[in-house]
């Protein structure tokens, strides 16, 4: 397993903004993956988790500025889904108190992946069973 250090109800919170924008506007894909990697990075292990979706993408124009507070690439489908345009700043300020970061991938007509980025706490083996006695 991956343990990462942190407030438990801020990282779900901020897994559940990505997983919800996914169902929300990228419902026309059919079905959302979620992928889990770690990667040994300069300062240490890093997880990082990806949503994918096979809805209609985000323009590029728009990715730079998709974290800030109110602002919504397609005003009319997040209106439409009750949107306030303040989910991924809420994702992006709980991932910085994490010291995480976000990513955000996408080919307009194919999709958008949206990857978070943790550090993680050494990968832990499983305890040896000492309960059984050998032999
Ligand atoms: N998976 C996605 N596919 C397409 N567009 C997305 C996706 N996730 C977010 N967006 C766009 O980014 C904007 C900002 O997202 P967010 O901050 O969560 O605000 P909202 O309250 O509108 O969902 C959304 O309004 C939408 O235009
Ligand atoms: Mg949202």
């Amino acid at each position: 397993g991956v343990t990462v250090a942190g407030d438990r109800d801020e990282l779900v919170r901020a897994f559940e903004n990505l997983v919800e924008n996914a169902l929300k506007y990228g419902a026309s894909g059919g079905r959302v993956d979620i992928g889990m990697t770690l990667a040994a990075a300069p300062q240490g292990d890093e997880v990082a988790v990806a949503v994918k979706d096979y809805g209609p993408g985000i323009a590029p124009e728009h990715l730079p500025r998709l974290t800030e507070r109110f602002y919504r690439a397609d005003v009319a489908d997040s209106r439409a889904q009750g949107g306030t345009g303040l989910g991924l700043a809420l994702v992006k300020h709980i991932l910085q108190r994490h010291r995480g970061r976000l990513g955000i991938d996408s080919t307009v007509g194919a999709g958008a992946t949206f990857t978070v980025r943790l550090p993680s706490l050494a990968e832990r083996l499983p305890e040896p069973d000492t309960a059984q006695p050998a032999g």
